[in-house]
C-alpha cells in the first residue's frame, strides 16, 4: 500500500483538511493542506469550511480547534503528542495567583491545557502576543506558562507589570550561548534567527526574533544568504523549500521536540480511515475555555 496515495484518497473521500505545524516531520508537512505556526493554524481551523480536520501538532492545538469549532470533527492522529510546557501550568496554582493579583488580566500562551484556558482572559501565540498585549488596557498581567515569551514581551512593554509563571519549553531551553558563538565562528556573516521561547541570553544574540512562521518569512524576504536557525529543527524543511539558494545552519545541539515528531504518516492514515482520535470536550468545559480563544482572535486583528 502506498501510504501517501491512500492518505490523499481518504482525504478526498472524507472531504477532510490536514493541518501541520512547522515542527512536524518533513513527510507530514508534505502531505498537509496547510503548514503554519500556531496562530495561522488556529485561524485556518476556525475559518475552514471542511467539517473534518486532521490536526498534526500537539494536543493543545487540536483541543483549541475543537473549542473554537465544536461542530467540526477534529481528529488528532497521535494521542501521546502533548506539550511538556503546557503541563507546567496548573489550574490550582493559577487560581491562587489570581487571588493574590485580583486586578491582573490573565494572558495564557496557547500552549496551555484547557483547564488553565478556562481561568484565563485571553490566549496568545508567539506571533500574536505583542499585538494582543498592546490591545489590553489593564496594567497588571499574569502571563503563563512560558517565562521566556513572557519576559520577551515584558521587555517591550515597560509600562505594564508582568507576573511571570516559571514554565519554559524544554526544546528551546537546550541551546547554549557558546553553541551559537561556535556556529558564528564558522559563519561570521550569518544572521541569527531566534524563537522567543529561548532564554534571554540567547535572544540577545538574535538578529531577528519571531514565531516559526515569522522566522521563515524573514529568511525569505531578507537579502542575506546564511542563517543560524535557533528553534525546533522542523522549520528548516519549509525554509529550504522557499529559499533553495540560501544556507541554513543549526547550533550543535539537538533542538527536536519529541512530541511534535510523534505523529507518523501511518497515524495520519489511521486517523482518516478510523476517525482516530476524535477530540471530545465536555460542553461545560468548552464554554469556560472558549472566551480566552475568541478574545485571542478578536484582539489580534
Ligand atoms: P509558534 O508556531 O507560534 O512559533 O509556536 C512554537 C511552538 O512551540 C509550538 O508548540
Ligand atoms: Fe511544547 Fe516546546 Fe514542543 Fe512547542 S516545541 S510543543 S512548546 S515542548
Amino acid at each position: 500500500m502506498n501510504l501517501i496515495q491512500e492518505i490523499k484518497r481518504l482525504k478526498e473521500e472524507k472531504d477532510a483538511l490536514i493541518l501541520a505545524h512547522y515542527y512536524q516531520r518533513d513527510e507530514i508537512q508534505d502531505i498537509a493542506d496547510y503548514v503554519g505556526d500556531s496562530y495561522y493554524l488556529s485561524k485556518i481551523a476556525m475559518d475552514s469550511t471542511q467539517k473534518t480536520i486532521v490536526f498534526c501538532g500537539v494536543k493543545f492545538m487540536a483541543e483549541s480547534a475543537k473549542i473554537l469549532s465544536p461542530d467540526k470533527k477534529i481528529l488528532f492522529p497521535n494521542l501521546d503528542a502533548g506539550c511538556p510546557m503546557a503541563d507546567m501550568a496548573t489550574e490550582e496554582k493559577l487560581i491562587e495567583l489570581k487571588k493574590q493579583h485580583p486586578n491582573a488580566k490573565v494572558v495564557a500562551y496557547i500552549n496551555s491545557n484547557i483547564d488553565v484556558k478556562a481561568h484565563s482572559d485571553v490566549c496568545v501565540t508567539s506571533s500574536s502576543a505583542m499585538k494582543i498585549i498592546n490591545n489590553i488596557k489593564e496594567e497588571e498581567i499574569i502571563f503563563l506558562p512560558d517565562k521566556n515569551l513572557g519576559s520577551y514581551i515584558a521587555e517591550q512593554v515597560p509600562d505594564k507589570k508582568f507576573i511571570l509563571w516559571e514554565g519554559f519549553c524544554i526544546t528551546h531551553a537546550k541551546v547554549r550561548k557558546e553553541q551559537i558563538e561556535e556556529s558564528l565562528k564558522a559563519k561570521p556573516s550569518a544572521k541569527v534567527l531566534v524563537h522567543p521561547e529561548c532564554e534571554k541570553n540567547i535572544r540577545d544574540m538574535a538578529d531577528f526574533i519571531g514565531s516559526t512562521g515569522e522566522i521563515i518569512d524573514y529568511a525569505e524576504k531578507d537579502s542575506s544568504t546564511d542563517y543560524i536557525v535557533v528553534t525546533e529543527s522542523g522549520v528548516i524543511h519549509e525554509m529550504k523549500k522557499r529559499c533553495p539558494s540560501k544556507n541554513f545552519y543549526v547550533p550543535k545541539v539537538t533542538m527536536t521536540c519529541l512530541n511534535m515528531k510523534k505523529t507518523t504518516l501511518e497515524d495520519v492514515y489511521n486517523s482518516l480511515k478510523n476517525d482516530t482520535y476524535e477530540i471530545k470536550i465536555h460542553e461545560d468545559m468548552r464554554l469556560k475555555a472558549l472566551n480566552s480563544l475568541q478574545q485571542m482572535h478578536l484582539l489580534s486583528k
